[in-house]
């Protein structure tokens, strides 16, 4: 008997198009996949997780040397649990979302710690790990030793969205757990690795967000969105917020052997538990900071800075100033730093920039003067 619950999940499933279409897959990695990429040499689950951890919101090719250096300095997961947070964040300067850092290194801690130093192989305890949800562990325990577990990332909701034409928008739990049905639905019994890594690829290289090329893909025949003309509806865009202009000014007090103080930021927050030049909303209370705090007074602001962030872009106006110390100085806070000796710290990378340049501009005066 069909009940309506019944065919309601029966519509949930793919049946046999899911065999099909991981196999047309599977059959186009060999040809048209990525096959070089660093992550792919010696498949530890810790060199992929510590590459899925980067790739989150990060592109293969700004990726690549970021992993390179990375996997040199800690080549495995004790090593990187030893290091010091700082010496992590330094290493990921310029990658942006720290989070992703932080959540790395407490996650190697607790490996250390919890498992003997040994990354772990079962779908739970992965996905346990800080920064590690279900499609992300998925994918490490697919692509590392082949086990049978769905992703369900960005560019694979994009795929399987347009394949079985889910009309919906990326926040709908409902149609999000269909895809998780659909996505557990299409993964093989065999070649998991394989099939993993091409719809990855698939998404990535063909199956693109604004010019997908429907005349490579291995599965355009049986594309639901390419069949009904409807690529660039599928899947719904999804309503951005405005972005919006913020207003910042730093203070950049300078020592007479060139160092210049950095504070290091709250944990939550843009640029969290990075070091930067103290930060002030106005120019008021830069300069309040500057006089009580700093000793010192009459800064010169520099040109403006601009930097963007997901939802919005920051100017920042440099305020430079001379300074022979601070009041109270906090050492788990407070830091001189010079960018021509740098320490290992972690630093946003349009600081770290300012700063060398500065360096220089000092350098350059002190020649010509
Ligand atoms: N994006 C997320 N994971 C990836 C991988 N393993 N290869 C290429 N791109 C990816």
């Amino acid at each position: 008997m069909s009940t309506a619950k019944s065919r309601r999940s029966d519509a949930a499933h793919v049946g046999d198009a899911g065999p099909r279409f991981a196999g047309a897959l599977i059959e186009w990695h060999a040809r048209g996949g990525r096959h070089e990429l660093p992550w792919q040499r010696d498949r530890s689950p810790y060199r992929v997780w510590v590459s899925e951890i980067m790739l989150q919101q990060t592109q293969v090719g700004t990726v690549m040397s970021y992993y390179e250096r990375f996997m040199q300095r800690f080549p495995d997961v004790v090593a990187l649990a030893d290091a010091p947070l700082d010496g992590v964040l330094h290493l990921w300067s310029g990658l942006g979302y720290y989070a992703r850092a932080r959540n790395l290194h407490r996650a190697a801690v607790c490996v250390r710690d919890e498992h003997g130093g040994r990354f772990p192989e079962s779908f739970e305890a992965v996905a346990r790990l800080p920064g590690v949800g279900r499609s992300t562990a998925g994918a490490i325990l697919a692509l590392s030793s082949g086990q049978r577990f769905p992703i369900l990332d960005g560019n694979v909701r994009r795929v399987l969205t347009r394949q079985f034409g889910i009309a919906s928008a990326a926040s709908d739990r409902n149609a999000t757990e269909r895809l998780w049905r659909i996505a557990e639905d299409c993964t093989p019994t065999r070649h998991i690795d394989v099939y993993t890594q091409a719809i990855m690829d698939l998404g990535a290289t063909i199956c693109t967000r604004r010019n997908p090329a429907c005349g490579q893909c291995p599965v355009a025949e049986s594309c639901v969105a390419r069949l009904t003309g409807r690529q660039h509806e599928l899947p719904a865009a999804r309503r951005r917020p405005e972005r919006s202009l913020r207003q910042a000014f730093m203070v950049a007090a300078r020592r007479h052997d060139g160092s210049v103080l950095l504070e290091r930021r709250p944990e939550r927050g843009i640029w969290g538990g990075l070091w930067c030049l103290p930060q002030f909303d106005t120019r008021a209370e830069a300069e309040d900071y500057l006089r009580h705090t700093l000793n010192s007074a009459a800064p010169r602001p520099l040109e403006t800075l601009r930097h963007a962030f997901t939802h919005f872009d920051l100017v920042i106006t440099p305020l430079l100033a001379h300074c022979s110390g601070i009041n109270a100085p906090d050492p788990a806070r407070h830091a001189w730093y010079r960018a021509s000796v740098p320490d290992a710290l972690g630093l946003p990378a349009p600081i770290s920039k300012f700063l060398r340049r500065l360096a220089s501009e000092a350098v350059q005066e002190q020649l010509l003067g």
